[in-house]
C-alpha cells in the first residue's frame, strides 16, 4: 500500500483513512505529465488527509491525444500538465469541464485561471534573466532592452520556437504588436552569441563559459541547478551567474504556468474537484510549488528559500489565454526573421 511509504503519518490520520477504506474507498485518477516521483509527496499527503487514494497515470507525452483517444470510457478525472499552451489545447479539444469552487478562485487569481473554470494554474515559472556575475545594473533589466546594440554578440538563448520563448514572444505580441515584435526580435537574433538553440541550463553554462554575457531562463532551473539536484557541474553552472527578474517596460515579469482541469468525462467528477481546492491550499501550494522550485499561485504560500533569493516576483498582468492564443503568430515571427538559423 502506497499509503505507508508517508514516514510522517500519524496514528489518528491511520485510523480516519482505514475507516473510509473500509467503507468502500473513494479514489481519483489523475493523469499528469509531471513526474509522479515529484508530485507523489504531495498526493500521499492529500490521501492521508482525506482517505482517498490518488491513482496516477503518467503521460509524458500526447495528454490531449490520449485522453480524446479514450473519449467517454476515459478514467481520467484529473489532468495535469505544464504551459498554458497544453492547458488551453486540453480546453479547446473539449476535454475539459467547467468547475465553480469559491476555494479555487479565492486562492487562485483572475489572470492564472480561465474565466469559464475550464483549467486553473498551479504553479509558476518566470523567464528569468541569466547574466554573468561581473554585470553591474541589471536590476532594472527589460525584456526589450536585450535587443538593445549594446548586447551585441552577448546573448545566449534556446531556441525561439521553444515553448517557453514562443510563450515569451507571445506575451511581447500582445503589449507591443507585430511590427514591434518583429524588430525586437530581429535585434535579438543580431545579438546572439551562438545559434538559439539548446535549454536554458546551457545559457548559464555559456555565460559560465565566458561564450555569453546574458540570456534568458526559466527560474526553476535557478534552484534545480544551484540546490545540486541536477549534478556538480549544473551547480558549478547556477553559481557562476547572477540571476534577475526581468520585466516588460511599464509591465512585470513574464509567467508561465503549470496547471490542471477537470476531464470531461470523469467519473469521479467530485473528487477531482476535491483533489483540485486541496492543491491551492497553503500546505499543498507549498509543497507543489517546491518539488520543482516554482512559484505558488496562492498569495502568501511558503516559497522556496532559492526562489526567494531572486527577489520580489511582480507578474505581468497580460492574461495567459491571450498569450496563448498568440503562441502561433509569435511562432510565424520567429520564422520571418530566421532567428533559429
Ligand atoms: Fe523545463
Amino acid at each position: 500500500m502506497a499509503f505507508f511509504k508517508g514516514n510522517t503519518i500519524r496514528a489518528g490520520v491511520l485510523l480516519s483513512f482505514c475507516l473510509v477504506g473500509a467503507a468502500g474507498a473513494a479514489e481519483v485518477n489523475l493523469y499528469t505529465t509531471r513526474e509522479p516521483g515529484l508530485i507523489r509527496p504531495l498526493l500521499d499527503a492529500y490521501t492521508a488527509k482525506s482517505g482517498v487514494t490518488v491513482n496516477t497515470v503518467f503521460v509524458e507525452k500526447g495528454l490531449a491525444e490520449r485522453v480524446a483517444a479514450e473519449g467517454a470510457r476515459s478514467s481520467a478525472d484529473l489532468l495535469m500538465t505544464v504551459d498554458i499552451g497544453n492547458l488551453i489545447d486540453l480546453v479547446d479539444r473539449d476535454l475539459a469541464q467547467p468547475v465553480r469552487s469559491p476555494a479555487l478562485e479565492a486562492a487562485v487569481p483572475a489572470p492564472l485561471r480561465d474565466a469559464g473554470g475550464r483549467w486553473f494554474a498551479l504553479s509558476m515559472r518566470a523567464r528569468v534573466l541569466y547574466a554573468d556575475k561581473g554585470l553591474a545594473d541589471l536590476k532594472a533589466a527589460t525584456y526589450e532592452s536585450l535587443a538593445d546594440p549594446q548586447w551585441k554578440g552577448k546573448v545566449c538563448l534556446r531556441s525561439g520556437q521553444h515553448p517557453y520563448n514562443t510563450a515569451l514572444i507571445a506575451a511581447f505580441l500582445v503589449r507591443h504588436g507585430a511590427e514591434k515584435t518583429e524588430s525586437w526580435l530581429r535585434g535579438l537574433k543580431a545579438n546572439l552569441a551562438r545559434k538559439a538553440a539548446g535549454g536554458d541550463r546551457d545559457v548559464a553554462r555559456d555565460i559560465a563559459a565566458d561564450l555569453c554575457e546574458v540570456g534568458l531562463g526559466n527560474s526553476y532551473y535557478v534552484g534545480l541547478m544551484r540546490s545540486g539536484r541536477g549534478g556538480p557541474d549544473q551547480k558549478k553552472w547556477g553559481e557562476a551567474i547572477k540571476v534577475v527578474l526581468p520585466t516588460f517596460e511599464g509591465g512585470g515579469t513574464h509567467v508561465n504556468v503549470s496547471g490542471a482541469v477537470v476531464a470531461k468525462a470523469a467519473p469521479n467528477r467530485d473528487e477531482a474537484v476535491k483533489l483540485l481546492e486541496y492543491l491551492v491550499s497553503d500546505e499543498a501550494q507549498a509543497l507543489y510549488a517546491r518539488t520543482d522550485y516554482e512559484y505558488p499561485v496562492k498569495a502568501g504560500a511558503a516559497i522556496d528559500p532559492l526562489l526567494a533569493d531572486l527577489g520580489t516576483l511582480t507578474i505581468d498582468t497580460t492574461p495567459l489565454a491571450e498569450i496563448a492564443r498568440n503562441r502561433k503568430a509569435a511562432s510565424l515571427l520567429v520564422d520571418k526573421v530566421g532567428f533559429d538559423n
